[in-house]
């Protein structure tokens, strides 16, 4: 049979979403129970791009379920300095793991890594396209804090062009019932056209605005992202644009109240520091919330029960 994995977050039902969540909720409650639940397992965690919480956080989900982990955190530190295909690193890989967490800056890789895997395969952000493991620990902080994830106005901030986080969780969010997305960005940063013909298509209810106040009382999640800066074809329209919004205070004023205001991390100064101690900024807790998550996902693509 053919190993079940992640590579768009279109991959799994909304049902298999709600059971991923059940399961990190219960993991959060009886940590022993599941401590040894992959012993003798291991993850290979294939970084061809640089990261922090995403391979840590799938090293410490792994090590957290009794397993073991291995991998490299740059491309440099590969045979792909010597010229390797991505098609047989990730065939050799799947020889010495159980199941593989993959990071490259072109988009696709992992469909490409996919044709070759003999192990299951999890799509850790593939350039400027998907990130379907960040959307799950997104899913999972927003269930956790408005308990349902039907009637909600989402805004996304920041760059959503080259913002693979956004692309994931639009496409996640827009299965759910009376969704509107609120897109905040520079004009040479929205959001892609393909994405807006699927919304479009699916007569998804969004606005695009350059404005991060206008529609400020309206949100109920605010997803501020970085402008990614690798991204850029030049270093001129980085740093014109890389300030171009800074959440502070002042600017939710209007906001609701039970407002949650998120962010995949890591920040640069699109969010000012005296935000995080205002109650709804839930980026932290959104991180750590990114363990559990994959120890679910983990447990789900490894078949342990
Ligand atoms: C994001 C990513 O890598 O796309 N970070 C993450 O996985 N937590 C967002 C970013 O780098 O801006």
């Amino acid at each position: 049979m053919k190993n079940r994995c992640l590579i768009d977050i279109k991959d799994f039902s909304k049902e298999e979403i709600d059971d991923l969540i059940k399961v990190a909720n219960d993991i959060i409650a009886h940590r022993d129970k599941y401590s040894h639940k992959c012993d003798g397992k291991i993850l290979a965690t294939l970084f061809f791009e640089p990261s922090t919480r995403t391979r840590l956080s799938f090293e410490s989900a792994m090590l957290r379920l009794g397993g073991k982990v291995l991998g490299f955190s740059e491309s440099s530190s590969s045979s792909t300095s010597k010229g390797e295909t991505l098609g047989d690193t990730i065939r050799v890989v799947g020889g010495y793991s159980d199941i593989i967490a993959m990071r490259h800056p072109k988009e696709g890789a992992p469909t490409v890594a996919l044709k070759k895997t003999i192990v299951p395969i999890i799509n850790a952000g593939d350039g400027g396209h998907n990130h379907p493991t960040q959307t799950l620990t997104d899913l999972f902080t927003i269930y956790r804090e408005k308990k349902s994830f039907d009637n909600l106005t989402i805004g996304l901030c920041g760059d959503l062009k080259f913002g693979r986080t956004v692309h994931s969780l639009i496409t996640a969010m827009m299965r759910y019932k009376n969704i509107k997305f609120v897109l905040i960005s520079p004009k040479e940063l929205k959001l892609p056209d393909y994405m807006k013909e699927i919304l479009d298509e699916k007569k998804i209810k969004y606005v695009e605005t350059t404005n991060i106040e206008e529609h400020m009382n309206q949100l109920d999640i605010l997803y501020m992202t970085r402008v990614q800066r690798e991204r850029f074809f030049n270093e001129e329209d980085y740093l014109r644009l890389k300030d171009y919004y800074i959440l502070t205070k002042k600017k939710l004023k209007n906001a609701k109240d039970n407002l949650i205001i998120m962010h995949p991390l890591p920040r640069v100064t699109e969010i000012a520091q005296e935000v995080d101690d205002d109650k709804r900024a839930k980026y932290f807790e959104q991180a750590y919330n990114g363990v559990y998550i994959r120890m679910a996902l983990i447990l789900k693509l490894l078949e342990v029960k």
